[in-house]
């Protein structure tokens, strides 16, 4: 049995906690205390910028003015400091994923007027984290749904289910993909406008109902469905892969690194990664190819084939001239180095 504290061990204890007590509260005290200052600092930086970046937008614009009377020298000048308004604005990008800001319109649809700027490097690379861990688990999902569906069983509720995981997974992507960007991630526009199609087409899947015509497709979009799976394990590995390099080397974006080892890396993961992702977007242009033509047929009188094919056919060139920019971009950059200072 526990043996019950006397009377006089009960007062200590109680002078101890009362002394805890009004540590605490001196502790929050100070803690509220410095919250209001960071939010008054936070508001001082945002007012900063935003008159900083006005001024050097009428600067550019004064400097280009310029650009035609000048000699050589003076020229040489002027693009040194277009090159450092661009760093510059660089940096502002930068410095904003650490203040809080307003979200844009599909934030505000989806998640009301709540602030999701995470204001730790760590708490960037955590959520980072975790958007990859999410597209690999529900990627495992996808493939073993896709296998299941196209060789174990052929029910239209089945389907039906495995569209619908397709659907509420991209919407989630939206969001969380726009939860990154205020946050300071530099995904391209497109990749989450493709998530924004890729889920309208699978509602569309979900409500082509089952006919000859939805037969004739079936294999092949879910045979397409399995690859595109796979290709996003090894998309996985190759994003996670420079996450850690990135969170080890104490940077947020590889195009800011010039370190020998990440590039060659980098570089090496891509040219395993491309010919895959490629084969992809050529599999989308032949789905759109092949819907475009079923549209002709004269049985066919669902509205689902002609949509399916133009959101395959969408995906195919956004995906495509998307993939060859970046690359591109990549090369030049690593090819060219950084503007200098004037
Ligand atoms: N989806 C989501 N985020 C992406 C992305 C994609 N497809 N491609 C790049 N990003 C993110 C990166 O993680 C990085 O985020 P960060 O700023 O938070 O660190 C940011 O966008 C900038 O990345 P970037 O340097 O432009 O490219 P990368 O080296 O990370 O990846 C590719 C380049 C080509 C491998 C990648 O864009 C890709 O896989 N594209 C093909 C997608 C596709 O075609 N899918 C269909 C397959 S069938």
């Amino acid at each position: 049995m526990v043996e019950s504290p006397n009377f006089a061990e009960c007062l200590q204890e109680w002078e101890s906690l009362e002394k805890e007590h009004q540590n605490i509260q001196e502790t929050h005290r100070l803690y509220r205390q410095k919250l209001e200052e960071v939010s008054k600092l936070q508001e001082v930086c945002s007012a900063s910028i935003s008159r900083q970046r006005k001024r050097m937008k009428d600067m550019s614009l004064a400097l280009k003015g310029y650009k035609q009377e000048m000699t050589s020298d003076n020229l040489n000048t002027i693009e040194g400091v277009q090159g450092f308004i661009k760093e510059m604005s660089q940096a502002f990008f930068e410095m904003e994923a650490f203040l809080p800001k307003k979200n844009g319109l599909y934030l505000r649809l989806v998640l009301g007027n709540v602030d999701v700027t995470l204001l730790s490097k760590q708490s960037k690379f955590a959520y980072k984290d975790e958007y990859e861990k999410f597209k690999l688990y529900l990627t495992v999902i996808h493939l073993l749904f896709s296998f299941t569906c196209q060789f174990l069983v052929r029910y239209r509720t089945v389907d039906t289910l495995f569209n619908f995981l397709l659907v509420w997974y991209y919407g989630t992507l939206t969001i969380r993909e726009s939860i990154l960007i205020n946050n300071g991630s530099r995904i391209k526009g497109w990749w989450v406008f493709h998530h924004y199609i890729a889920a309208f087409q699978s509602g569309v899947m979900l409500t082509w109902p089952n006919g000859k015509l939805y037969q004739m497709f079936r294999n092949q979009f879910l045979a397409y469905c399995s690859y595109q799976s796979f290709v996003h394990l090894l998309q996985y590995y190759y994003q996670s892969g420079c996450l850690y390099r990135l969170r080890a080397l104490g940077q947020r974006h590889n195009m800011d690194l010039t370190v020998e080892g990440f590039q060659s890396w980098m570089w090496r993961g891509l040219t395993f990664l491309l010919p895959f992702l490629f084969f992809g977007h050529f599999w989308q242009l032949y789905n759109g190819l092949c819907l475009y033509r079923m549209s002709q047929l004269p049985e066919c009188t669902e509205w689902q084939v002609i949509m399916c094919g133009s959101s395959f056919l969408v995906l195919f060139m956004g995906n495509f001239f998307t993939t060859v920019t970046v690359v591109y971009h990549k090369f030049k950059h690593n090819t060219e180095g950084k503007p200098k200072r004037p």
